[in-house]
């Protein structure tokens, strides 16, 4: 790796041949190029994607782009909050050297496009069968700025759990030459997972949420104590959520942590992760853990 001083404040771009000439420019010098993926809103779990990105690359690069393709009708699109600024100065204080924040006439030209990436049975089950279509657009949408960027390595938060899955299966099927780093989910002192969608919950909502990782502690402590039933782990989780009753549980269930098939037994705690996903309100939270 080469030495480089980090730039004083990021380079902002917004088109695709100027992100593509800075990669160009830096691969030319000797640098290794770094891809933090975000649609903005950017918060500490951003902070220590860009943090682990800086760490191991020369040339960091941050993209934020809400992508419409990943977002179904009646979701949130219109309402993710689009905070540029004080994104940027995080980006400044992180050292990044350059933020792609692309318009959509930039990223989809005509609308839309006719290549899309299919991902197979991990994108339609959990997430994707309360979302239809959302990581076909992520995957999709992720590629493109893979095609962009041309980065080495591109950092992902384990908080998204079954999109870092998928974009680790697309970028070994198709052998994409990038490689993806899993970063592990920030969380309040209380242990709720940093996310975006948190600035929405009202107080009382904020606090009841925190049941999420109650839910998992718990499933993750039943675990050590020697349960191996899987579906009796799910219980715990889904019994500990419902009694909150500020909570509307959407799933809550413990998969092999690189397939994500639910099996009858937990033979290997290290390879077996709990996925919960429950409503507060109007705001939709998901969280997990390995169980080991
Ligand atoms: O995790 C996200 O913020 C998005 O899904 C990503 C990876 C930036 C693709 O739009």
């Amino acid at each position: 790796m080469t030495v480089v001083e980090p730039s004083p404040s990021p380079i902002v771009l917004d088109s695709i041949a100027e992100v593509r000439e800075a990669s160009r420019r830096a691969r030319a010098a000797g640098q290794t190029i770094g891809l933090v993926p975000t649609m903005g809103a950017l918060h500490e779990g951003h902070a220590r994607l860009i943090d682990a990105c800086r760490a191991r690359c020369d040339h960091v690069v941050v993209s934020i782009y809400v992508n419409p393709t990943q977002f179904g009708p009646g979701e949130d699109l219109d309402r993710y909050p689009r905070t540029l600024e004080a994104d940027l100065a995080i980006c400044r204080e992180r050292g990044v050297d350059v933020v792609f924040a692309p318009k959509d006439r930039e990223m989809y030209p005509q609308g839309t496009i006719a290549t899309k990436i299919e991902v197979g049975a991990a994108g339609t089950i959990l997430e994707g069968a309360i979302r239809p279509g959302h990581f076909q657009g992520v995957a999709t949408v992720v590629l493109k700025l893979f095609g962009i960027v041309v980065p080495d390595r591109a950092y992902f938060g384990r908080k998204d759990f079954q999109q870092q899955l998928i974009i680790r299966k697309m970028v070994d099927d198709l052998n994409v030459p990038v490689l993806i780093e899993v970063v592990p989910t920030v969380r309040e002192r209380d242990g709720l997972a940093l996310s975006s969608r948190n600035r929405f919950l009202d107080p009382e909502d904020r606090e009841a949420a925190t049941v999420l990782f109650w839910a998992l502690e718990r499933a993750k402590s039943v675990v050590k104590r020697g349960e191996r039933n899987a579906e009796r782990v799910a219980e715990v989780l889904a019994e500990t959520i419902e009694a909150e009753s500020r909570a509307t549980l959407d799933y809550a269930v413990v998969v092999d942590a690189e397939t994500l098939e639910t099996k009858p037994t937990i033979v290997d705690p290290a390879r077996s992760a709990a996925l919960v996903a429950a409503r507060f309100g109007a705001v939709r939270l998901i969280d997990n853990t390995l169980l080991a």
